[in-house]
């Protein structure tokens, strides 16, 4: 019953879609297990360019399942528009399953996350205002509506009548915002009802079988460990757990199923949003990195702040998660510049230290120590074998391998499904 999990290393964007689909090939389901349309993954392959926010990026592939979690917030309005620009496209969904006991970002949670962000002023976290943080927020506080409610009408009725009048109070007096109808939701909730009926199932149990069943599951993380609600840059973090925990919860299964944990890396560092990022380069060089890899948001076309390689932040996530392999993406981003430099360490106050502080305040006064590496002239672009990179390019993974503290076990060169160089199995193939 062999689970393997790709988690982001860093703060997200880390290349996770173009893993996912370059991996489901081997896979018998892939599963998401947290976030919601936060997310943005982009996969690249003979079928097209895809960016997808809550469906697996393993829909690809005919002969995988694809599912969403207990763990993952909804947005009916988004699911129902991407499985249909996905069966506009030729792109067989069937296999779809979507979670009853996931919760539903309702629009009064994207309405709350923007007046919230708004009201933090000039300390905004920078949220996707997709309604995530107001959706979990509704769970842990049990007056969450749930996929599973969809299918019955009459409860989900009261159960509206239920949360939606604390909403308005709340929109209305403390954010001078307009009220939601009861009558006008629930309306719309018959439509999402409607079109997700054929998808919304008892996940849990189909991944416990396929478990069961010798299957291999895949599982597909969205953000990154530094955006994980309890070990990342609080309060600079989305509302979820991205982090391998997260993936035992959020889809209802046993840790000991996991056999692989795959962190993502890519060969530099992204941020978008607020919140520190160490290695931040605000000068040419940064810019060169954005200009050169298009590092503009998926979900919400920011531009992402770049800076070199942390990788103090790298092996944190890499013990945060117990990772067995690192997955290193974009390396032909740097091909050409000289030289590339990795932070080692960083210096707070005065002194080195090692280790990721766990305030946010103290990681925005932390200065990276670099270690400046020389960069490689031929391009590693495209390259599908680790015998073809210029040797600079192998000496900077080996370098990246000893700091994140495991095998970097896959490197990818491009955006496309085929440019990738895998040096390990990682996954058996598919039986
Ligand atoms: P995710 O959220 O982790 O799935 O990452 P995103 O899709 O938000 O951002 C990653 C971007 O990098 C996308 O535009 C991908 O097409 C692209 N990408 C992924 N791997 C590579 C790579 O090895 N090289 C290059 N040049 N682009 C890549
Ligand atoms: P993928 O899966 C990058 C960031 C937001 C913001 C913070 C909180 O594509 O890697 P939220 O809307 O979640 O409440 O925002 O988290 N964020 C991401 N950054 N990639 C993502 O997902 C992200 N999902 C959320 O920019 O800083
Ligand atoms: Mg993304």
């Amino acid at each position: 019953m062999p689970t393997y999990a790709i988690i982001g290393g860093q703060w997200g964007d880390e290349g996770k879609g173009k893993v996912v689909d370059f991996l489901s090939g081997r896979a018998h389901v892939v599963a998401r297990f947290s976030g919601g349309n936060n997310a943005g993954h982009t996969v690249l392959n003979e079928q097209g360019e895809f960016r997808l926010h809550l469906v697996p990026c393993g829909i690809f592939w005919p002969d995988a399942k694809c599912v969403i979690g207990n763990g993952v917030v909804v947005d009916p309005n988004v699911l129902i528009e991407e499985i249909e620009g996905l069966q506009a496209r030729g792109v067989d969904v069937s296999s779809l399953q979507v979670s009853d006991r996931a919760h539903v970002i309702m629009p009064y949670h994207i309405v709350l996350d923007k007046l919230e962000e708004q009201a933090r002023g000039g300390s905004a976290i920078g949220t996707t205002e997709r309604g995530i943080g107001p959706a979990y927020v509704d769970k842990t506080a049990r007056s969450g509506i749930r996929m599973g409610d969809l299918l019955e009408p009459e409860t989900l009725l009261e159960r509206l009548h239920a949360v939606v009048p604390a909403k308005n109070a709340l929109i209305t007096k403390v954010y001078e915002g307009t009220p939601f109808d009861v009558d006008s939701l629930f309306a719309q909730c018959l439509e999402w009802r409607e079109q997700l009926l054929p998808y919304i199932a008892a996940v849990e149990e189909t991944v416990r079988s396929a478990l069961k069943a010798g299957e291999s599951v895949l599982l597909e993380g969205a953000q990154g460990t530094l955006l994980d609600l309890d070990h990342g840059t609080y309060p600079y973090v989305t509302s979820s757990n991205p982090t391998i925990g997260g993936a035992s919860v959020g889809l209802g299964i046993t840790p000991r199923s996991v056999e692989g944990v795959f962190g993502v890396y890519k060969a530099y560092s992204t941020r978008v949003g607020a919140g520190p990022i160490p290695t931040e380069l605000n000068d040419e060089v940064g810019d060169e990195i954005r200009r050169r890899a298009w590092e503009y948001g998926t979900t919400t076309g920011r531009a992402r702040r770049c800076g070199w390689f942390d990788a103090v932040a790298a092996r944190y996530s890499q013990v945060v998660n117990g990772l067995t392999d690192a997955i290193l993406t974009r390396l032909d981003v740097l091909d050409g510049m000289t030289p590339v430099q990795i932070c080692v360490a960083y210096e707070l106050d005065g002194k080195t230290i090692h280790d990721m502080p766990s305030r946010s305040s103290d990681l925005a006064r932390c200065k990276p120590i670099y270690r400046s590496m020389s960069g490689w002239d031929t391009p590693t672009a495209g390259l599908t074998q680790w015998e073809d990179l210029p040797q600079e390019a192998k000496t900077y993974v080996e370098a990246l391998q000893e700091a994140i503290g495991c095998p970097v076990s896959l490197i990818s060169t491009g955006p496309n499904r085929h440019e990738t160089i895998l040096r390990t199995t990682m996954i058996p193939e598919r039986s």
